[in-house]
């Protein structure tokens, strides 16, 4: 019997109440499939913070390296400056774990409305392939003259050429893999002098290496506008770890809500665990009220069951999640319904237990 041992950090405020719907759909798909799952917990938030002036203990990244994989609700909280909650807990894992590959898939489901006029489900299926671990996202700057006249912040970007094309290398591979063999590449060269121009030629130089996949660069500014306009032209997106964050907003606005999106951060060499969250954050506006969607973590753990190799649990999962939702059962407020989380959870274990 495959078993697996999972860390499990719910973090804060929804992360709370929709990673137990995720453990309750993946037990039921591992007693279904024969897997034994086993979960440790750890609390750490900003709770945490609060009483220990830090988000994890200082041994906190060796306590997780063991694991074969994170499952992460949510990190940030009102009382605890975004920035040192992130920084103190979900960034450092993405770094120390060299979690470089953020895949975040975007889909119209059938039973979801889009937004966008006219968009039927298969308009709507490209993945956003998103640096992790450096370019804009950087603890490297600083204050200066501070309290002066001449007070002034500066905020560094890192772009090496190893994290450039390892990420660019993940993306060709990915939409060389899919049927539309597109890629779709945002960077922002004409504002940004540096580092932008040498991601748009490391990837015009990789391109060469894939003449079967037709590639593309837009600016941020444009790509925005274009995946509201025209969602279907894209099949594989990659960018920053700035572009790549607010294009995996966007997108699964897209399909009609954000909180059903799943985010993968990959260690594609498996040398540490990898961390599977949904992208929304900890959403403190309806915290506490059992009504956050669970479907964006149920979809990450799909995803980490397919990272950890059982593509069967994986299936199952999809599938469960296709069925309630296309047949309208138990949705939460977010997608038109009325249901709570826990009935959502429900749902989908029934879905499962029923074949
Ligand atoms: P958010 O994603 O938490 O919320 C944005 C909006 O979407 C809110 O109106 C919220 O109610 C709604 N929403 C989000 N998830 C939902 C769900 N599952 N079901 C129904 N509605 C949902 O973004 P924010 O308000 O910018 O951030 C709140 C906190 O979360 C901040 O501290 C931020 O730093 C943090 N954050 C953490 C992560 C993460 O841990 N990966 C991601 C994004 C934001
Ligand atoms: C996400 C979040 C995080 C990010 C924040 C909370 C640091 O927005 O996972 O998308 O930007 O990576
Ligand atoms: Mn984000």
């Amino acid at each position: 019997m495959s078993s697996y041992k999972i860390a499990v950090i719910p973090g804060d405020g929804i992360g709370k109440e929709v990673i137990p719907e995720g453990i309750r759909v993946l037990e039921a798909a591992a007693a279904s499939a024969g897997v034994k799952l086993s979960f440790t917990h750890f609390d750490w938030s900003c709770e945490t913070y609060h009483q220990t002036g830090r988000m994890m203990p200082v041994d906190g990244l060796e306590q997780l390296r063991g694991f074969d994989a994170i499952f992460l609700g949510a990190v940030g909280f009102p009382g605890v400056p975004d920035h040192l909650s992130l920084w103190g807990l979900l960034l450092p894992i993405r770094r120390a774990f060299n979690q470089y590959v953020n895949l975040r898939p975007v889909r119209l489901f059938e039973g979801l409305q889009s937004p966008l006029a006219n968009k039927k489900p298969g308009d709507i299926d490209f993945y956003v392939v998103r640096e992790n671990v450096e370019g804009e996202y950087s603890a490297i700057g600083g204050i200066q003259y501070e309290g002066t006249d001449e007070e002034v912040v500066l905020q560094q970007s890192v772009f090496t050429r190893k994290g450039t094309d390892r990420i660019l290398r993940y993306a060709f591979e990915l939409a060389q893999s899919r049927d539309k063999k597109h890629l779709s590449s945002a960077t922002k060269s004409n504002g940004l002098f540096h580092s932008m121009p040498y991601w748009d030629k490391r990837f015009a130089d990789m391109a060469e290496d894939y003449p079967e996949v037709k590639t593309d660069q837009f600016h941020i500014d444009i790509f925005t506008a274009n995946l509201v306009r025209m969602p279907e032209y894209y099949d594989v997106i990659v960018g920053s770890n700035l572009f790549g964050d607010i294009l995996s907003d966007l997108g699964p606005a897209c399909t009609g809500t954000i909180a059903i999106a799943p985010s993968a951060n990959i260690n594609p060499e498996k040398e540490f665990p990898s961390m599977f969250e949904p992208v929304h954050g900890s959403a403190p506006d309806i915290a506490g009220q059992n009504i956050a969607n669970p479907l964006g973590t149920v979809w990450a753990a799909a995803m980490m069951m397919q990272h950890l190799g059982n593509q069967t649990m994986h299936d199952q999962i999809m599938a469960a999640m296709e069925a309630v939702i296309r047949e309208g059962k138990a949705l939460t407020r977010d997608m038109g319904g009325t249901a709570s989380t826990q009935e959502l959870g429900q749902a989908l274990v029934d879905q499962i237990a029923s074949g």
